[in-house]
């Protein structure tokens, strides 16, 4: 993985970290809670395999929410357009990411959008494969994929106490069994939806994650179609819509590009055709984004002209 360190984006971290103050650390589990918020690290990552850097690349971060974006391509690639979308809708819904008040004011009741913690667990569900390992082992894969790096894998602590946090994930679970939305074991869909959240990468492999997103599915550096374009057209359509959950229409003024956080502070970037963002900064907003990682993606947009918009 070669990645240049860049004085420019150096520049402009120093300039967003006195954002972190601004936020707090995901307080729900130990290893988030215990974060340092002052770490602050970005990654741009070029279709042509090129990639610059700044801050604590190599510090690793927990998935968590980013998550959602690659299980919904790897469901739309094992089941098919029309099977997801009976199962989780497409509109945002403008609430907080782990809210359960849409899944009883719609009807049929099936959650809003892949995005929201109950829709992720909807597209969890549908991952193919026999047992939690044997899903859990192609998710996986396909994020080594994705990030063209074999050494990726997932955090057990950080699952083990995902897990025994779980019960207002577990609610929404026994709500979607009760609505037919989902039909497993709600144990065995949490196991491996906190696994899902617990895989560990960088910024750099965010970055190179969020470049194919970028170039429609191909990858950077073999040039091989790893997602199928009519995918990723429909993940990043999501990341835009409602990557930022209740901010998500702040972040496409102010921003502009497809993105997605996680509340271990990760954002991935996806800047159509033109590069993959990947971004770590642990304090987050009210709303469970990074806040010194959205100040620098506006500082990045406004200076790059990265707006699609
Ligand atoms: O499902 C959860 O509660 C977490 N493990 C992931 C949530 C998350 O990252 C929300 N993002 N800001």
């Amino acid at each position: 993985m070669q990645c240049e360190s860049s004085q420019e984006l150096k520049g402009l971290i120093d300039e967003a970290k006195i954002y972190t103050k601004d936020g707090q650390v995901a307080q729900y589990i130990p290893a988030l809670r215990d974060a340092d918020p002052d770490k602050l690290a970005v990654a741009v990552y070029y279709p042509d395999g090129s990639c610059y850097a700044a801050g604590d690349v190599r510090h690793k971060m927990s998935l968590q929410s980013i998550s959602k974006v690659i299980t919904l391509a790897l469901a739309l690639i094992d089941r098919g357009e029309d099977v997801v979308f009976d199962h989780v809708g497409k509109e945002p819904t403008g609430d907080p990411f782990n809210s359960i008040i849409k899944l009883e004011t719609i009807s049929p009741s099936k959650p809003l959008n892949p995005m929201i913690n109950a829709g992720a667990l909807a597209v969890t569900h549908m991952l193919i494969g026999n047992t939690v390992e044997e899903r859990f082992e192609r998710l996986l894969n396909f994020v080594r994929e994705l990030a063209g790096n074999s050494t990726i894998t997932y955090n057990e602590e950080i699952a083990k106490s995902e897990f025994e946090t779980a019960e207002l994930n577990r609610a929404f679970c026994y709500y979607l069994k009760q609505h037919n939305v989902i039909n497993e074991d709600v144990e065995e869909l949490i196991d491996l939806y906190t696994k899902q959240c617990a895989i560990e990468v960088n910024s750099v492999d965010l970055a190179r994650i969020g470049c194919v997103f970028a170039m429609n599915g191909i990858d950077p550096v073999t040039d091989k179609q790893v997602i199928p374009a009519s995918v990723v057209r429909i993940c990043k359509t999501f990341m835009v819509t409602c990557g930022m959950y209740n901010a998500s229409g702040e972040f496409a003024i102010d921003v502009g590009i497809p993105a997605k956080s996680g509340v271990s502070g990760g954002v991935m970037g996806a800047v159509p055709h033109k590069c993959g963002i990947g971004i770590y900064g642990a304090s987050l907003d009210d709303k469970g984004n990074s806040v010194a990682g959205l100040k620098l993606l506006e500082m990045m947009s406004r200076k790059y002209d990265l707006s699609m918009f």
